[in-house]
Protein backbone atom coordinates (compact mmCIF):
# COMPACT_ATOMS: atom_id res chain seq x y z
CA UNK A 1 0.00 0.00 0.00
CA UNK A 2 2.29 2.24 1.00
CA UNK A 3 4.45 1.53 -2.15
CA UNK A 4 2.04 1.58 -4.38
CA UNK A 5 0.97 5.10 -3.03
CA UNK A 6 5.22 6.48 -3.46
CA UNK A 7 5.12 5.51 -6.75
CA UNK A 8 1.94 7.23 -7.94
CA UNK A 9 3.24 10.38 -6.35
CA UNK A 10 6.26 10.13 -8.16
CA UNK A 11 4.53 9.25 -11.40
CA UNK A 12 2.60 12.33 -10.65
CA UNK A 13 5.66 14.92 -10.12
CA UNK A 14 7.36 13.41 -12.57
CA UNK A 15 4.36 13.98 -15.54
CA UNK A 16 3.88 17.39 -13.78
CA UNK A 17 7.56 18.06 -14.33
CA UNK A 18 7.56 17.05 -18.24
CA UNK A 19 4.05 18.96 -18.88
CA UNK A 20 5.97 22.28 -16.88
CA UNK A 21 8.86 21.88 -19.21
CA UNK A 22 6.67 21.65 -22.04
CA UNK A 23 4.58 24.57 -21.67
CA UNK A 24 7.64 26.41 -20.78
CA UNK A 25 8.46 25.43 -24.70
CA UNK A 26 5.21 26.23 -25.75
CA UNK A 27 5.32 29.17 -24.80
CA UNK A 28 8.80 30.57 -25.57
CA UNK A 29 7.94 29.25 -28.76
CA UNK A 30 4.92 31.25 -28.98
CA UNK A 31 6.54 34.27 -27.73
CA UNK A 32 9.24 34.22 -30.02
CA UNK A 33 6.86 33.45 -33.36
CA UNK A 34 5.13 36.85 -31.98
CA UNK A 35 8.24 38.69 -31.62
CA UNK A 36 9.52 37.81 -35.37
CA UNK A 37 6.00 38.64 -36.42
CA UNK A 38 5.66 41.72 -34.67
CA UNK A 39 8.90 43.51 -35.73
CA UNK A 40 9.99 42.25 -39.75
CA UNK A 41 13.23 43.56 -40.46
CA UNK A 42 13.75 47.55 -40.48
CA UNK A 43 15.26 48.07 -43.79
CA UNK A 44 12.23 46.31 -45.42
CA UNK A 45 9.80 48.55 -43.52
CA UNK A 46 11.29 51.67 -44.51
CA UNK A 47 11.65 50.02 -48.23
CA UNK A 48 7.82 49.64 -48.34
CA UNK A 49 7.65 53.05 -46.61
CA UNK A 50 9.55 54.92 -49.56
CA UNK A 51 6.86 52.77 -51.97
CA UNK A 52 4.27 54.25 -50.43
CA UNK A 53 5.42 57.86 -50.36
CA UNK A 54 6.75 57.09 -54.02
CA UNK A 55 3.16 56.03 -55.16
CA UNK A 56 1.47 59.08 -53.03
CA UNK A 57 3.76 62.06 -54.93
CA UNK A 58 2.42 60.42 -58.49
CA UNK A 59 -1.23 60.37 -57.23
CA UNK A 60 -1.25 63.54 -56.20
CA UNK A 61 0.86 65.02 -58.46
CA UNK A 62 -1.78 63.70 -60.98
CA UNK A 63 -4.80 64.31 -59.83
CA UNK A 64 -4.07 67.74 -59.57
CA UNK A 65 -3.12 68.02 -63.17
CA UNK A 66 -6.13 66.18 -64.35
CA UNK A 67 -8.03 68.77 -61.77
CA UNK A 68 -6.24 71.67 -63.31
CA UNK A 69 -6.41 70.36 -67.22
CA UNK A 70 -9.14 68.74 -67.84
CA UNK A 71 -11.99 69.25 -65.34
CA UNK A 72 -13.63 72.80 -66.21
CA UNK A 73 -16.99 72.07 -64.56
CA UNK A 74 -18.69 69.92 -62.86
CA UNK A 75 -19.86 67.13 -65.15
CA UNK A 76 -16.31 66.53 -66.43
CA UNK A 77 -14.73 63.50 -65.16
CA UNK A 78 -13.34 63.96 -61.85
CA UNK A 79 -9.97 62.84 -61.22
CA UNK A 80 -11.55 61.49 -57.87
CA UNK A 81 -13.66 59.40 -59.76
CA UNK A 82 -10.79 58.15 -61.50
CA UNK A 83 -8.15 57.67 -58.74
CA UNK A 84 -11.19 55.67 -57.61
CA UNK A 85 -11.29 53.41 -60.31
CA UNK A 86 -7.50 53.18 -60.33
CA UNK A 87 -6.95 52.29 -57.11
CA UNK A 88 -9.61 49.56 -57.98
CA UNK A 89 -7.45 48.21 -60.56
CA UNK A 90 -4.69 47.96 -58.50
CA UNK A 91 -5.73 46.38 -55.57
CA UNK A 92 -7.59 43.54 -57.89
CA UNK A 93 -4.69 43.11 -59.86
CA UNK A 94 -1.13 43.18 -57.61
CA UNK A 95 -0.44 42.44 -53.99
CA UNK A 96 -1.55 46.54 -52.98
CA UNK A 97 -4.72 47.74 -52.16
CA UNK A 98 -5.25 51.57 -52.15
CA UNK A 99 -8.37 53.67 -51.36
CA UNK A 100 -9.00 57.01 -51.56
CA UNK A 101 -11.59 58.09 -48.59
CA UNK A 102 -13.04 60.62 -47.14
CA UNK A 103 -12.14 62.84 -43.95
CA UNK A 104 -15.17 65.08 -43.59
CA UNK A 105 -17.90 63.47 -42.71
CA UNK A 106 -20.08 63.57 -46.25
CA UNK A 107 -18.58 61.96 -49.03
CA UNK A 108 -19.89 61.97 -52.58
CA UNK A 109 -19.92 57.95 -52.89
CA UNK A 110 -20.76 56.31 -49.32
CA UNK A 111 -18.24 53.35 -49.94
CA UNK A 112 -15.24 55.92 -49.72
CA UNK A 113 -15.18 55.96 -46.02
CA UNK A 114 -12.75 54.67 -43.14
CA UNK A 115 -13.99 51.11 -43.15
CA UNK A 116 -11.70 49.59 -40.11
CA UNK A 117 -9.65 50.85 -36.79
CA UNK A 118 -6.65 51.85 -38.65
CA UNK A 119 -8.69 53.79 -41.06
CA UNK A 120 -11.02 55.54 -38.11
CA UNK A 121 -8.12 56.29 -36.19
CA UNK A 122 -6.11 57.21 -39.03
CA UNK A 123 -8.29 59.73 -40.28
CA UNK A 124 -8.43 61.30 -36.87
CA UNK A 125 -4.72 61.69 -36.43
CA UNK A 126 -4.88 63.25 -39.75
CA UNK A 127 -6.83 65.71 -39.10
CA UNK A 128 -5.05 66.63 -35.12
CA UNK A 129 -1.73 67.24 -37.69
CA UNK A 130 0.05 63.71 -38.01
CA UNK A 131 1.88 63.79 -41.97
CA UNK A 132 0.76 60.66 -42.11
CA UNK A 133 0.46 57.65 -40.03
CA UNK A 134 1.39 54.04 -40.56
CA UNK A 135 1.37 50.25 -38.72
CA UNK A 136 2.92 46.81 -39.64
CA UNK A 137 0.11 44.41 -39.78
CA UNK A 138 0.34 40.36 -40.35
CA UNK A 139 -2.40 38.54 -42.81
CA UNK A 140 -1.87 34.87 -43.24
CA UNK A 141 1.55 35.05 -41.77
CA UNK A 142 2.98 37.80 -43.95
CA UNK A 143 3.68 41.24 -43.26
CA UNK A 144 2.11 44.49 -44.19
CA UNK A 145 2.61 48.07 -43.96
CA UNK A 146 -0.87 50.09 -43.96
CA UNK A 147 -0.35 53.45 -44.10
CA UNK A 148 -2.63 57.21 -44.29
CA UNK A 149 -1.39 59.98 -46.04
CA UNK A 150 -3.64 63.26 -46.22
CA UNK A 151 -5.45 64.97 -49.13
CA UNK A 152 -5.93 68.93 -48.72
CA UNK A 153 -8.13 70.88 -50.70
CA UNK A 154 -5.12 72.07 -53.08
CA UNK A 155 -7.12 73.91 -55.51
CA UNK A 156 -10.34 76.20 -55.83
CA UNK A 157 -11.80 73.66 -58.00
CA UNK A 158 -12.35 70.92 -55.85
CA UNK A 159 -15.29 72.98 -53.89
CA UNK A 160 -17.14 72.97 -57.20
CA UNK A 161 -18.04 69.26 -56.90
CA UNK A 162 -17.56 69.26 -52.91
CA UNK A 163 -18.96 72.29 -51.92
CA UNK A 164 -18.53 71.50 -48.39
CA UNK A 165 -15.03 71.61 -48.26
CA UNK A 166 -14.90 75.39 -48.25
CA UNK A 167 -16.60 74.91 -44.66
CA UNK A 168 -13.46 72.73 -43.63
CA UNK A 169 -10.51 74.44 -41.45
CA UNK A 170 -7.86 75.53 -43.06
CA UNK A 171 -4.90 73.18 -43.45
CA UNK A 172 -7.72 70.32 -42.12
CA UNK A 173 -7.48 67.47 -44.90
CA UNK A 174 -11.00 66.58 -46.61
CA UNK A 175 -9.79 62.83 -47.13
CA UNK A 176 -6.96 60.28 -47.18
CA UNK A 177 -5.53 58.10 -49.33
CA UNK A 178 -5.29 54.37 -47.55
CA UNK A 179 -2.17 51.99 -48.65
CA UNK A 180 -1.81 48.31 -47.72
CA UNK A 181 1.40 47.20 -49.12
CA UNK A 182 3.72 44.04 -48.60
CA UNK A 183 6.75 44.01 -46.43
CA UNK A 184 9.44 42.23 -48.60
C1 LIG B 1 -15.95 67.34 -61.39
C2 LIG B 1 -16.34 67.13 -60.00
C3 LIG B 1 -15.23 66.91 -58.98
C4 LIG B 1 -14.13 67.70 -58.75
C5 LIG B 1 -13.72 68.98 -59.46
C6 LIG B 1 -13.42 67.08 -57.65
N1 LIG B 1 -14.07 65.96 -57.24
FE1 LIG B 1 -13.55 64.72 -55.72
N2 LIG B 1 -14.99 63.43 -56.23
C7 LIG B 1 -15.92 63.61 -57.23
C8 LIG B 1 -16.72 62.40 -57.39
C9 LIG B 1 -17.84 62.19 -58.40
C10 LIG B 1 -16.23 61.47 -56.43
C11 LIG B 1 -16.72 60.03 -56.20
C12 LIG B 1 -15.85 59.11 -57.04
C13 LIG B 1 -16.24 57.66 -57.01
O1 LIG B 1 -16.39 57.07 -55.94
O2 LIG B 1 -16.38 57.08 -58.10
C14 LIG B 1 -15.15 62.17 -55.72
C15 LIG B 1 -14.47 61.61 -54.65
C16 LIG B 1 -13.51 62.28 -53.93
C17 LIG B 1 -12.91 61.78 -52.70
C18 LIG B 1 -13.26 60.44 -52.01
C19 LIG B 1 -14.32 60.68 -50.94
C20 LIG B 1 -15.69 60.98 -51.51
O3 LIG B 1 -16.14 62.14 -51.29
O4 LIG B 1 -16.32 60.11 -52.15
C21 LIG B 1 -12.01 62.71 -52.30
C22 LIG B 1 -11.15 62.65 -51.05
C23 LIG B 1 -12.02 63.78 -53.28
N3 LIG B 1 -12.96 63.49 -54.25
C24 LIG B 1 -11.21 64.90 -53.20
C25 LIG B 1 -11.17 65.88 -54.21
C26 LIG B 1 -10.17 66.93 -54.27
C27 LIG B 1 -9.05 67.15 -53.27
C28 LIG B 1 -10.43 67.66 -55.38
C29 LIG B 1 -9.63 68.82 -55.97
C30 LIG B 1 -8.29 68.47 -56.42
C31 LIG B 1 -11.63 67.08 -56.00
N4 LIG B 1 -12.03 65.99 -55.26
C32 LIG B 1 -12.24 67.59 -57.12
C33 LIG B 1 -16.10 64.77 -57.96
C34 LIG B 1 -15.18 65.80 -58.05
Amino acid sequence: MKHHALVIGFVGIVVALITTVQSVNLSYANAEERVAKASPNKAAVERSRRTVQMLDNIFKQTIVMVTDKYVNDDDDFAAGSAAVLLFKKISDDSDKTIRLIDATGDPYESENVAKDAFEKEGIKKLKAGAKTVDEVVTRDGKHYLRALTPVPVVMQKCVMCHAHYEDVKAGEPIGAISYTVPID
